[in-house]
């Protein structure tokens, strides 16, 4: 039995503290991740990937659980690309039902925590009944004010530019834009993370070094924390090794250190 979304079965899981070793004035606003590995570790365990896909599912429940009581204000994590479609068939039915189910099951919860719920890409070329569910559970959360969760789903950053530049390639043939007005605040108002600051760190499990076509304008800046663990076995010492590697980081943005500056 899976325990709910957010909700846990008994109290020790509500409000988790942030760990001691974490400074809560240097936290990532907005984390970003791949979750990777899920079939890796079935085949470890020898059961069928779809039991990886599920207990995926029980990973990214207490991932988001733990953002939340830590104060984390945007999680976004890529859940479908545009390129898994060509996984086997069998594959992509499962994940589709999965979805299905997950949102049915646990939107009441989520609502209940607070969590206000988006999903970026293209939504309609998702099943139907999906497409209903994701709606229900957008408009159901709207106004909520705690964790925005981003579940990206048929989303593809290279897809997200391109549209971005037919919109205002529109507007210009239009006649409503002047094309010398176009700039990256322009362009970024575009993007469907229009609502949300950048991520400052993107979590990528099982080793992978790879952007994969997720987020690509969003994550100039942010930081990359690659871990070698699957993404079902990711938990809150996972998480929270994510956030000291974060915190051990100097973000400089294209410029340089106070230090070095002094140096000069
Ligand atoms: C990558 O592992 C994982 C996916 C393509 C699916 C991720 C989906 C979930 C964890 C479920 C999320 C559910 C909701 C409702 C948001 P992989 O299959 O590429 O693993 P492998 O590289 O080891 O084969």
């Amino acid at each position: 039995m899976t325990t709910p979304f957010i909700v846990g079965s008994n109290n020790e899981s509500f409000n988790k503290a942030l760990p001691a070793s974490l400074d809560e004035n240097r936290l990532p606003k907005h984390i970003a991740i791949i979750m990777d590995g899920n079939g890796r570790w079935a085949k470890i365990k020898k059961l069928p990937r779809a039991m990886g896909h599920s207990a995926g599912v029980d990973a990214l429940k207490s991932t988001l659980r733990l953002c939340s009581d830590w104060g984390i204000k945007v999680l976004t994590v890529y859940a479908f690309s545009t390129e898994n479609w060509s996984r086997p068939k069998e594959e992509v039915n499962f994940l589709m039902k999965l979805f299905e189910s997950v949102l049915k099951k646990e939107i009441e919860y989520l609502n209940i925590e607070d969590v206000r719920i988006n999903f970026l890409g293209d939504l309609d070329e998702l099943p139907a009944r999906l497409q209903d569910l994701i709606n229900q559970a957008i408009n159901l959360t709207r106004n909520n004010t705690g964790i925005n969760f981003n579940v990206c789903t048929n989303y593809g950053g290279r897809r997200e530019l391109v549209l971005a530049a037919k919109k205002l390639a529109n507007r210009v043939a239009e006649g409503k834009l002047d094309p010398s007005l176009i700039d990256e605040n322009l362009f970024e108002k575009e993007l469907l993370t229009s609502n949300y600051v950048d991520p400052d760190l993107l979590i990528r499990t099982s080793g992978e070094k790879r952007l994969s076509n997720f987020l690509l304008w969003q994550l100039a800046y942010a930081e990359i924390h690659v871990t070698d663990t699957l993404w079902p076995d990711f938990n809150e010492e996972s998480l929270r090794n994510a956030l000291l590697d974060y915190q051990s980081r100097r973000r400089r943005f294209g410029g340089l250190d106070n230090a070095v500056k002094d140096q000069l």
